[in-house]
C-alpha cells in the first residue's frame, strides 16, 4: 500500500521506518526543510536500535521524504498524522498541528481517503478533525477519520512498533477498518516474522500481536487510559517505596512478591525517583484535562502526579541526608548527560572528583560500572542510587555509602561516624542490616 506520514518526530519517523519494512511505500511528509534535508541525506536523528538499518534499507526506495502534503495526499489513500500535540500552560494537549494537517488533507482530497491520527491525542479528536476538513470543503463520503495509537517506547521504538502487544484500530466504518487491516496485515497474518530480514524478535513478543478493533473514541480513550495506568503503577510502587524506607522494608521484595500474582504483574513496578520524559507528563496532564472537560473529576491522577513529584523531592532530601550540606559539592550525575552512544559513560568523566555520585536513570551500562574505578575516581564513595541498579549489601562490600530507593541506606563500618553527624541522620534508618547493628541504641 501507498501511505503517507505526516511528522517526521519520533512517532513518524520510526512508524514510517517500519511501514516500509512490512511492504508498503511510504511518503514522509514534514514542513521543516532541513530536517527533510538530513533525512535525504542518510542522518538519523535519534538515537534508536534498529533505526539506523531501517532507514539504511528503505531510504529513497520505499521511503521518501517530501514537504509537499498535497502532493503526497493526492497519490495514497491513506494519511497518517504523526505530528506533535505538546502541551498548553493549561496542561491540555495543543492540538493546533492535528488541525493544521487536517486542512491541509482537506484541500487535498482527490479519492477516498481514510485520515489516521497516531499521535497521543485528547478523546473527540477524530471528530474534530472529522469537523475541520468538512469545513475546510471534503465532501462527507470522501474521507473517514480513524485512530490508530502508538504504544512504542523510546528506546525500544523499532521493535515496540513492530512487536507490538497488541495493535488498536479505532476505525468506526467497516471501509476504513479493513484499509487498517491491510496495512498491519504482515503482522497479523505472521508473514513479516517468518522473513530472514525481520528486525530481530524481542523477548516476550506475542505473534502475531492481538489486532484489536474498537471505535476511534475508544481507541483515543485507550492511548490516554494506558499511559495513566502505567504511571499510577510507578506512583504506587514509589509511595510503597517510601513506606519501605520508614519501615525497613525492602521494596524489591515487595516488589517481587506482588508482581509474581499474574493479575498484577512486575513490569512498570519499579521503583525511582519518579516517571519522566516525554510522554508521562504531558499525557497524565492532558487526561485530567479531558476528563474535567467531560465532568468527570479524576482525583486519582491528580494523586498519581503528585505522588510523582513528591518522589523527587524525597530524592532530594536523601542526597541531602547524605551529603549534609550541598553547597559547593560536586555531584556526579549518570542520567542526565547521556545522548547519543555509551562512550560517554564509560569514561565516567561525571564520577571524578565528585563528592557523591547520583544514578538517575536505569541504563543498563550504569549497571555495570567498574566499581573499582569508580571507587578511585570519587572523592568519597558515596552513590545515591534513585534506579536501585545495586545491590546494597554488594555496595557496602565494595566500600561504598550506598543509599536507594525503598531499601535502607548500606553504610560501611569506617563512614558510619559522618553519616551520624550529618545534620539529617535522622532520615537515616539503620533497621535490620548488619553493618549498623548496636547504632539505633547510641
Ligand atoms: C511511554 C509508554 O511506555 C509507551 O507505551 C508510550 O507509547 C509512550 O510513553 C508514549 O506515549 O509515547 P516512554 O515515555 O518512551 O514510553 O518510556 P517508558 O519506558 O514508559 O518510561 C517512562 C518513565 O517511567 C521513565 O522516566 C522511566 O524511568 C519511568 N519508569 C518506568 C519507572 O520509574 N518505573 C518503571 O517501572 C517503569
Amino acid at each position: 500500500m501507498r501511505i503517507v506520514v505526516v511528522g517526521s518526530g519520533y512517532v513518524g519517523l520510526v512508524a514510517g521506518a517500519c511501514f516500509a519494512d512490512l511492504g508498503h511505500e511510504v511518503v514522509l511528509v514534514d514542513n521543516d526543510e532541513q530536517k527533510l534535508a538530513a533525512l535525504k541525506s542518510g542522518a538519523v536523528p535519534i538515537h534508536e536500535k534498529f533505526l539506523p538499518e531501517l532507514l539504511a534499507r528503505h531510504s529513497s526506495k520505499r521511503l521518501t521524504f517530501s514537504s509537499d502534503l498535497a502532493e503526497a495526499v493526492h497519490s495514497s489513500s491513506t494519511v497518517f498524522i504523526t505530528v506533535g500535540t505538546p502541551p498548553t500552560e493549561q496542561g491540555e494537549a495543543d492540538l493546533s498541528y492535528v488541525e493544521s494537517v487536517a486542512r491541509g488533507v482537506a484541500g487535498a482530497i482527490n479519492g477516498y481517503k481514510v485520515v489516521i491520527e497516531k499521535s497521543t491525542v485528547p478523546v473527540y479528536t477524530s471528530a474534530w478533525i472529522r469537523t475541520v476538513m468538512l469545513r475546510n470543503g471534503a465532501a462527507p463520503e470522501s474521507f473517514d477519520v480513524a485512530s490508530n495509537p502508538e504504544f512504542l517506547r523510546e528506546g525500544t521504538a523499532v521493535t515496540d512498533f513492530l512487536y507490538p502487544d497488541r495493535v488498536v484500530l479505532g476505525a468506526d466504518h467497516e471501509r476504513c477498518a479493513s484499509l487498517l487491516r491491510q496495512i498491519y496485515e504482515p503482522m497479523a497474518s505472521g508473514s513479516y516474522y517468518r522473513r530472514q530480514d525481520a528486525i530481530p524478535q524481542p523477548d516476550r513478543a506475542h505473534i502475531p500481536p492481538r489486532m484489536i478493533v474498537t471505535s476511534a473514541k475508544s481507541a483515543e480513550l485507550i492511548k490516554h487510559a494506558s499511559n495513566a495506568f502505567l504511571a499510577m503503577k510507578i506512583s504506587f510502587i514509589n509511595a510503597v517505596a517510601s513506606i519501605c524506607e520508614s519501615v525497613g522494608a525492602d521494596v524489591q521484595q515487595v516488589c517481587q512478591g506482588i508482581g509474581s500474582d499474574t493479575r498484577i504483574g512486575t513490569r512498570f513496578l519499579s521503583p525511582g525517583i519518579g516517571y519522566g520524559g516525554s510522554c508521562f507528563p504531558k499525557d497524565l496532564t492532558a487526561f485530567r484535562a479531558v476528563a474535567r472537560e467531560c465532568g468527570y473529576d479524576f482525583r486519582l491522577l491528580d494523586e498519581v502526579i503528585s505522588i510523582n513529584e513528591e518522589q523527587r523531592q524525597r530524592f532530594v532530601r536523601k542526597v541531602r541526608s547524605a551529603l549534609w550540606t550541598l553547597k559547593g559539592k560536586r555531584l556526579g550525575v549518570l542520567g542526565l548527560a547521556f545522548k547519543g552512544g555509551t562512550d560517554d559513560i564509560r569514561d565516567y568523566e561525571a564520577a571524578a572528583g565528585a563528592d557523591a555520585l547520583l544514578i538517575l536513570t536505569e541504563w543498563h551500562e550504569f549497571s555495570t560500572l567498574d566499581l573499582d574505578l569508580l571507587h578511585s575516581q570519587l572523592k568519597y564513595p558515596i552513590i545515591i542510587d534513585g534506579r536501585n541498579l545495586y545491590d546494597p549489601e554488594d555496595m557496602m562490600a565494595g566500600g561504598f555509602t550506598y543509599y536507594s530507593i525503598g531499601r535502607q541506606p548500606a553504610v560501611p563500618e569506617s563512614h558510619i561516624a559522618t553519616i551520624m553527624s550529618t545534620k539529617n541522620a535522622g532520615d537515616v534508618r539503620f533497621m535490620g542490616r548488619k553493618v549498623v547493628d548496636g547504632i539505633s541504641a547510641s
